[in-house]
């Protein structure tokens, strides 16, 4: 390539992504709330409020389901094609921030193409979820699923429906197609109870999102790329619970890798620069699914306590383990990470030993590779010992200032994923 052709695609680069690499909730909320205002769009690509994303500030907690994490920020905060959308969820949410002067309005802009969730695919999730017996998925029964599902079958609403006047019409053709699927999953007929409450609530979400800005987001976006502005793809979930490369079935219903910000934001993949890796010095999951390091015992319920790990969106109690560097690597690689941000290494801070998984033995072979099937209860955890470093951290700002046991834990890391 000449020099002139590879300075301009540099110059071109304008999007930087950040994104978890293991089952969701690795703090991505509060480091988007740090790196915004170093970006003039911050922009959600997939998912819906399933997200919880929490930052706190001025001894206030906010949890953000569906707005960008650049919303307290001079940002523009975008919710792109990508992301299911539950508009009676967004209007909580915006009226949580309004009530602590955010004008929300003046910066948040929704994409025409995402979809809408329904009243009845929230009814849906939890019926699918009852049908299941013993192999439920742990779902945060908010919609997301069914939403997604419809999508697919080409059956869903969309942001832009709302700017139309058949939208009565159409929802009510694709309520009634869902009440007959419902019933056909789960004769619990109570099921279905609530549904004029829930529709009541979801026409009025529907009214209050009028207020907000409609936008062709990918137009925009590639627009203001054009201009030289600067976008942050914020990224919900994690790899692990990617659709294709998660721990299927056990995963959410959209991609949640790099590669989905492209499809979820109508950004080109040579605009991708910087990937923002985030993970946490140990490892949770909420909901079911294999989890290799998982500590079912007194060390998960130390993690949990440091670590205060109860769901965001559900409040469930999160399950907790070590350090899982298979699947982190794995993480790493299809994401294509070029930064690494490890979050709540604090919480290990009173541990004498902590151990870190960097290979699986399956059937007395050992491998560094993920498993196709991490459910195989064949598979065991290969562990390295560290010493901790048992001093409080939360006070030191700078890298010399930490202990050399905590160095040498990142060290490791840092060589293991390359
Ligand atoms: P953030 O963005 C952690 C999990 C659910 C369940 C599975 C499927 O805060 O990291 P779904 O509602 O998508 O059908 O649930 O995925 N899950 C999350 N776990 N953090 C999240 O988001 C999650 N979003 C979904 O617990 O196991
Ligand atoms: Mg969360």
């Amino acid at each position: 390539m000449k020099q002139a052709q590879y300075y301009k695609i540099i110059l071109m680069m304008k999007v930087d992504v950040l994104l978890g690499l293991q089952w969701g909730d690795e703090g991505k909320g509060k480091i988007i709330d740090i790196l915004a205002p170093k970006y003039d769009i911050v922009a959600r690509f997939q998912g819906g409020p399933n997200a919880g994303h929490t930052i706190e500030f001025d001894n206030q907690k906010y949890i953000l389901h569906i707005i960008p994490s650049g919303i307290f920020h001079n940002t523009i905060n975008i919710v792109g094609n990508g992301v299911v959308i539950d508009p009676f969820e967004l209007k909580k949410e915006i009226e949580i921030l309004e009530k602590t002067n955010v004008d929300v309005p003046s910066k948040l802009y929704l994409s025409r193409k995402a979809n809408l969730i329904l009243p009845t695919h929230r009814l849906l999730d939890a019926a699918m979820e009852r049908g299941r017996g013993n192999q439920k998925i742990g779902s945060t029964l908010r919609g997301i699923g069914p939403a997604y599902s419809d999508k697919v079958a080409r059956n869903g609403l969309r942001i832009g429906d709302i700017e139309k006047n058949n939208l009565y019409e159409k929802y009510k053709n694709i309520k009634e197609q869902q009440i007959r699927i419902i019933k056909a999953y789960c004769d619990d007929i109570n099921l279905l109870e609530n549904i004029d409450i829930l529709e009541q609530q979801w026409f009025e979400g529907i009214e209050y999102l009028k207020k907000i800005k409609f936008i062709d987001s990918e137009i925009f976006i590639n627009n203001e790329l054009i201009k030289g502005k600067r976008l942050l793809a914020e990224g919900a979930q994690g790899t692990m619970l990617d659709i294709d490369f998660g721990t299927y079935p056990y995963v959410t219903s959209s991609n949640t890798i790099c590669g989905s910000v492209t499809t979820g934001l109508g950004i080109p993949p040579q605009q991708i620069n910087k990937v923002f890796g985030v993970f946490k010095a140990y490892c949770t999951r909420v909901g079911s699914g294999p989890f290799p390091t998982e500590q079912d015992n007194d060390i998960g319920v130390k993690l949990r306590n440091n670590g205060a790990e109860y769901g965001s969106t559900t409040g469930r109690p999160r399950r907790c383990g070590w350090l899982d560097l298979v699947a982190l690597k794995y993480s790493v690689i299809i994401n294509g990470v070029t930064e690494l941000i490890m979050m709540k290494s604090d919480v290990l801070d009173d541990f004498n030993n902590i151990k870190i998984c960097e290979q699986y033995e399956i059937n007395r072979e050992l491998t560094k590779d993920l498993p196709y099937d991490l459910s195989d209860n064949t598979i065991k955890p290969v562990y390295v010992n560290m010493n901790g470093w048992q001093k409080t951290i939360k006070t030191i700002k700078e890298y010399n200032d930490l202990p050399e046991n905590l160095k040498s834990y990142i060290n490791y890391i840092e060589r293991y994923v390359g």
